[in-house]
């Protein structure tokens, strides 16, 4: 048996409560420790003593499993966890002080056992656990404190210019690769909308900015879904205030009656996440006589933004607009929005119409000065609209695929961070992974202003806002 004592102590950049907070719930170290891949909170609810979470600890590159269970959680004092993997057992003690309003001392100490290490690795342990020590330090300040915008170093922007050597980041391996992953600023007492809630990327948002405590109006077009998605971010948050509607956004008149209730039952909207999206293998109209591509991902998302506009200003709020990497390989198509033309090739109907939606959200961050205008595009990410739409990709690309949560990421860092609101150097951007990124990449993919302006007033004469 070898015992390893670690212990670290650094002062935060941030009041007791939302240290506390953060750290309690310990599927946070997914995003700021880099000795762990994968963190999931296991037992329903808030985070209590007894909680269990599952982990998947980086062990020189290896994924191995380990169980933790929080043994004590005594308020805004000290956390302290037990954990257990593959021939050792630890015990996280983290004690918490408040310096003043705004500030924290942390002292953090592991206690490291481990069975029946062979002689010659023994010594490696110790500098190794020294080393991940540092590092989840150095993780903890940036996912507290230094988690603004990424500053993109020179590698990664050449390689992002190359176009298809630069969807290398899509996988999970680049969000790895992210500075600072950390999502710890408080969303109490702001409101978030958010549609597509009921699988995948919306749903793992939702349960995110629940947990930073957000009350949340949560959009679907099945009861029984929402219902389903209710209790999963409940598990995941613990008590949270969830506000759910129905609506069918492949049709506009369907989204025109959710904007008009909104409009009619909330008081306040700070932000809007327009995430629902879908990719379709066959060519398809709806009742209403729009491709249903066109429906689902440009024309309701940009009806929605619109009508709800107002709101949003009022609170000086945000729209997000999901859209894809997949756009970079696609230019609009203004005279043939419906894809009438040629052989229908699902891929590039819905390339296209985020191509739309990014060219409305840099025309509206023009037109529109109190409402941050935000578009993203999450990577390539293992939800089940990919498996669906995309089965070939999603079999050979599952190891490489990010977790819904991976890729949620920037869409709810867009949602909470003060750093990217109205007022800020970056109220506005076309994001990925926490960093601004160029609209077009190749020649004839990008939409000049009076060609966004043409296709604002397509959009506008089929949405009658
Ligand atoms: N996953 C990726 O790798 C990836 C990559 C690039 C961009 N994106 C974008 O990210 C967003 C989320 O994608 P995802 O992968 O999480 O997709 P997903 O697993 O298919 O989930 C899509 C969500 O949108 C909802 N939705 C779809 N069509 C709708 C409609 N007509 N009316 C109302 N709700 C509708 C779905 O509701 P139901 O449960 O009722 O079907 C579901 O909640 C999309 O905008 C997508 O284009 C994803």
């Amino acid at each position: 048996m070898l015992t390893l004592p670690l212990t670290r102590e650094l002062v935060l950049d941030r009041p007791l409560a939302d240290c506390f907070r953060y750290l309690a719930d310990f599927s946070t170290t997914g995003q700021w420790d880099p000795g762990v891949f994968e963190a999931d909170k296991h037992t329903p609810g808030a985070a209590a003593a007894g909680s269990r979470f599952a982990l998947r600890l980086n062990v020189l590159g290896r994924s191995v499993p380990a169980q933790y269970q929080l043994v004590t959680r005594d308020e805004n004092r000290q956390l302290v966890l037990h954990g257990e993997g593959p021939g050792f057992t630890v015990v996280d003690t983290l004690d918490f002080e408040a310096r003043g309003q705004a500030r924290t001392r942390l002292r953090y100490q592991a206690v490291m056992r481990w069975e029946a290490i062979p002689a010659r690795i023994a010594p490696l342990l110790k500098p190794w656990a020294e080393r991940l020590g540092d590092q989840a330090m150095t993780g903890l300040v940036r996912a507290l404190v230094e988690d603004g915008p990424e500053q993109l170093p020179k590698r990664e922007r050449l390689a992002q210019k190359l176009v298809v050597p630069g969807m290398v980041a899509f996988t999970r391996r680049g969000w790895r690769t992210q500075h600072s992953r950390g999502l710890s600023r408080r969303l109490d007492g702001r409101t978030v909308a958010i549609t597509g809630v009921t699988a995948g990327l919306g749903l793992a948002a939702a349960q995110e900015l629940a947990r930073l405590g957000a009350r949340l109006i949560l959009i679907g077009r099945d009861a029984d879904r929402l219902a389903a998605a209710q209790q999963t971010i409940r598990d995941f948050a613990g008590p949270c205030e969830l506000l759910p509607y129905e609506a069918e956004l492949s049709s506009l008149a369907d989204t025109q009656r959710l904007a008009e209730r909104l409009l009619a039952e909330q008081p306040e909207l700070d932000v809007l996440i327009n995430n629902a999206g879908a990719l379709f293998a066959e060519r398809g109209d709806t009742a209403e006589g729009h491709e249903r591509t066109l429906a689902v991902n440009l024309l309701s998302p940009a009806l929605l933004a619109k009508r709800l506009e107002p709101l949003l200003a009022r609170r000086r709020g945000r729209v997000i607009n999901v859209v894809s990497g997949g756009l970079y390989l696609q230019g609009l198509v203004l005279d043939d929005l419906d894809y009438q033309r040629g052989p229908f090739d699902g891929t590039k109907a819905y390339a296209r119409a985020k191509r739309g939606l990014l060219a409305l959200t840099r025309l509206w961050a023009e037109d529109e000065p109190r409402i941050a205008w935000h578009a993203m595009h999450p990577g390539w990410a293992a939800t089940p609209g990919v498996a669906r739409s995309l089965p070939d990709f999603d079999r050979r690309m599952q190891p490489f695929l990010r977790t819904p949560r991976q890729g949620a990421d920037t869409m709810v860092w867009l949602a909470s961070h003060p750093a990217v609101g109205v007022g800020s150097a970056d109220s506005s951007g076309f994001w990925f992974d926490r960093a601004q990124r160029p609209d077009a990449l190749l020649p004839g993919t990008a939409v000049d202003t009076p060609t966004a302006m043409s296709l604002e007033a397509e959009v506008r004469l089929r949405g009658g806002w």
